[in-house]
């Protein structure tokens, strides 16, 4: 997969080459798991996973698209507020929005991408962040000035028509990565920091169905207001539930697991600063993701047995520093650092272990720290 494959399937689809080539990619989150909807800090950094979207005008009332890994073309309304579904969806949703901001929005589309759907490595944001960045170079002509929408642009898309109300940590690291850089937001007030970071991260994929995933994540949202709404009530002040000091929400009235929800939230926005000044000074993060990967399985109840296996798996082996669950968890990933040859050993040795105890072959990646959305390709003259 790369600019060459999405400028050729869209030469193939639509008889005339793409106006623009734009790609972002996927990312996994080093630490700060679900701070980003509670006001808090997090890190994620972009994946060496891209997608890649080539798009031109296309000259009618409807667009078209096509991507590598489905069949056919599909057509539909970008102005219409009807969802499919369906892969489109993305797209459709970020054409819909960047209607909104004045640009019209009929097009042709070919999708490519390296970044696996369903792991929790974000592929719908990489998919609405090319995609937004494609269609402001189509109308805009340079797109530069209008990065910083870039975010936005793909976050309403995923939360008002595609209807997951995620927070915005994926989408704005897939527009704003740089290369040899983890990126820490501040999801509070959107301050951003490129943070260097040039370690070699495993990422292993525990290849369990997301069925759940989404009801789950509502559910932890709601646990999160409720801690809020109970705290607010003796601290009026209080914005955020990563606000809260961890003495607060041991004295407020909640349930135990309310209470264990709100433990989380306050204790890894805390972890999130101590796993940048670590990382800074050269010194092993490994504590403190295991201290993370310990509260998303006891307090926040997020992780999976697979994860757990993972982790412990891992931790066994000579040269790995730390690992835990990423993103919003119950299945999807598990990110491990520490030596690249030992890494590259467990990359290998997990693979067989890991089918032979869950019956399910997990995948594998390495990655370093790439860079966000970029304009690929546009014609030479
Ligand atoms: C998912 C969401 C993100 C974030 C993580 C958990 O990936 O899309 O916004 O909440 O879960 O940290």
């Amino acid at each position: 997969m790369s600019v060459d494959g999405a400028i050729d399937l869209f030469t193939e689809s639509f008889g005339v080459r793409p106006q623009v080539v734009a790609s972002a990619p996927g990312r996994v989150n080093l630490i700060g798991e679900h701070i980003d909807y509670n006001g808090g800090q997090v890190l994620p950094m972009a994946i060496a996973q891209r997608t890649w979207v080539a798009m031109g005008s296309s000259g009618r009332s409807t667009s078209q698209a096509v991507s590598a890994s489905a069949s056919g073309m599909v057509e539909f309304d970008a102005g219409s507020p009807q969802r499919s579904g369906q892969w489109w969806d993305y797209l459709h949703g970020t054409l819909r929005e960047l209607r909104g901001v004045g640009r019209p929005t009929s097009v042709q589309v070919a999708v490519t991408s390296e970044v696996p759907q369903g792991a929790g490595l974000s592929s719908s944001a990489a998919l609405e962040v090319a995609t937004a960045l494609a269609g402001l170079v189509v109308w805009n002509g340079e797109a530069e000035s209008a990065r910083e929408q870039l975010a936005t642009i793909a976050h309403r898309a995923e939360t008002e028509f595609v209807g997951v109300a995620c927070g915005v940590m994926d989408q704005t690291v897939s527009a704003f990565a740089r290369e040899g850089h983890a990126l820490r937001l501040w999801c509070d007030s959107g301050k951003r920091e490129h943070v260097p970071f040039h370690r070699a991260v495993l990422i292993v994929d525990t290849a369990t169905p997301r069925a759940l995933r989404h009801s789950r994540y509502n559910e932890r949202r709601a646990e999160c207001d409720v801690a809020l709404h109970e705290l607010q009530r003796s601290d009026a002040t209080l914005r955020h539930l990563a606000h809260a000091t961890p003495q607060a929400v041991q004295q407020a009235t909640l349930s135990d697991e309310v209470r264990r929800r709100a433990a989380h939230v306050v204790g890894e926005t805390r972890r999130v600063g101590e796993f940048v000044d670590l990382a800074m000074r050269g010194e092993s993060v490994g504590a403190v993701m295991l201290a993370s990967h310990r509260s998303l399985r006891d307090d926040y109840e997020c992780s999976s047995p697979e994860l757990d296996w993972v982790v412990e798996h891992a931790m066994q082996l000579d040269g790995i520093e730390g690992a835990r669950m990423t993103g919003a968890g119950w299945g999807g990933c598990a990110i491990v650092v520490g030596r690249e040859s030992a890494l590259r050993e467990l990359s290998q040795s997990i693979v067989p272990e890991f089918a032979s105890e869950w019956r399910r072959a997990p995948s594998t990646w390495m990655s370093t720290a790439a860079s966000g959305a970029r304009i690929d390709w546009v014609p030479t003259a």
